[in-house]
């Protein structure tokens, strides 16, 4: 029988209590059809302050052997001074995308019956952003001078490489291929004009090979405008790792709520595992109240499964998911509630 060998993230704030429902919702929908294994990394911002370590270098040459990796969500205290700089997020999160070499950032967004997005009228809501992951203003290439002085300097650097790029673009146009058909470069070409240039012209490169793909191109500013005034036209986005970051929080909030946005990030190439992950971070607000909703986690677990080539496991949970959402009445839950409702309709 297939294995899949996990490993797992929970992190802090809500990342343990909504994994912990997503791994329940996994182990249902695999059942025996492939043999679950599972190590725990206690890694994030709870972890460094008790033991000074962020990610090691053995830390990941472990993680690199696992099939595929769950993460729940990392980051502390934004006021506690020991964690100033995101020194969490980009040691650890942006370390492992860049270390694993996750170049694609799948993020989907449905409207699914039973949802309430806060557009009145959305219409038929269903893309995907291909976020880029691993180039971009996150690589900190950047510097400052003169810090604290009235004339301080402050530098970030955006790489954009054509490998880099068309390698993306081309995952971006065999989604579309496989979906929709209709494609949409997101950038900022009229004042970014280097990267924006490069983006441009490999775009319209790749699409000569992809007849059957519609292109079309939007300034950032103005795909948020058609984000929530016409999100139906959108099928597949393809953007860089900054303006996919932003456009997926508004995907996110019109899809529903962030609390069922899912993302994987992925290495296409299995050289190194891919990670799975909700778009939304810890939430200190509600952390260790059982408050979070696990669906982003639990749809992210959809995502692994797919990736994992358990297409059928997949379809269990998302067809869980929808159930759910479809029967969400105004009581709420607590996220094992939710869990544990899901898991047991998304059970082999
Ligand atoms: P956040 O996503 O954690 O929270 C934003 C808002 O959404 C909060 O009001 C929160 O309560 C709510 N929310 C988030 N997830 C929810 C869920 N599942 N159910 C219900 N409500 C939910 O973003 P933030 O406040 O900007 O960041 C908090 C910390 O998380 C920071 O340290 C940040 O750097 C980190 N972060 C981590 C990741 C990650 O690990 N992938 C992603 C984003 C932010
Ligand atoms: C996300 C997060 C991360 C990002 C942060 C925590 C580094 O916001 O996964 O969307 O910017 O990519
Ligand atoms: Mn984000």
């Amino acid at each position: 029988t297939r294995t899949l060998d996990l490993a797992v993230i929970a992190g802090d704030g809500i990342g343990p209590e909504v994994t912990a429902e997503a791994l329940r919702v996994l182990r249902a929908a695999v059942g025996d059809e492939a043999t679950v294994t599972q190590t725990d990394y206690p890694l994030g911002a709870t972890h460094y302050l008790a033991t000074g370590e962020i990610l090691g270098d053995e830390t990941l040459e472990k993680l690199a052997q696992h099939d595929a990796i769950l993460l729940g969500a990392v980051g502390g205290d934004p006021r506690d001074p020991k964690l100033a700089g995101g020194i969490i997020e980009r040691g650890l999160l942006l370390k492992l995308r860049f270390a694993f070499d996750h170049h694609v950032n799948l993020r989907p967004t449905r409207i699914l019956p039973g949802v309430t997005s806060p557009l009145a009228d959305p219409g038929d809501v269903d893309f995907v952003v291909v976020r880029e992951g691993t180039e971009g203003p996150y690589v900190g290439n950047g510097g400052a001078l003169r810090v604290g002085t009235p004339h301080e300097i402050a530098n970030e650097t955006s790489v954009n490489t054509a490998f880099g790029v068309e390698r993306v673009v081309r995952f971006a146009f065999a989604q579309a291929a496989a979906r929709r058909g209709r494609l949409t470069l997101v950038h900022k070409t009229n004042v970014l004009v280097h990267a924006g240039g490069l983006w441009q012209r490999i775009v319209t490169a790749v699409a000569a090979e992809h007849p059957e793909v519609s292109v079309d191109y939007l300034h950032v500013d103005a795909a948020t405008i058609f984000m929530v005034t016409d999100p139906a036209r959108f099928d597949v986005i393809v953007t860089d790792n900054l303006f996919g970051d932003i456009l997926t929080d508004l995907a996110a909030a019109i899809g529903g709520g962030i609390g069922l946005a899912a993302s994987g990030n992925l290495n296409p190439s299995g050289d190194f595992p891919s990670m799975f992950e909700p778009v939304h971070g810890s939430a200190p607000d509600i952390a260790g109240q059982q408050k979070a909703d696990p669906t982003a986690a639990i749809l992210s677990v959809a995502l692994l499964l797919e990736q994992s080539g358990l297409g059928e496991a997949a379809a269990r949970v998302t067809r869980a998911v929808e159930a759910d959402l479809a029967a969400r009445g105004a009581t709420p839950r607590s996220t094992a509630e939710i869990g544990a409702a899901i898991a047991e309709a998304a059970a082999a």
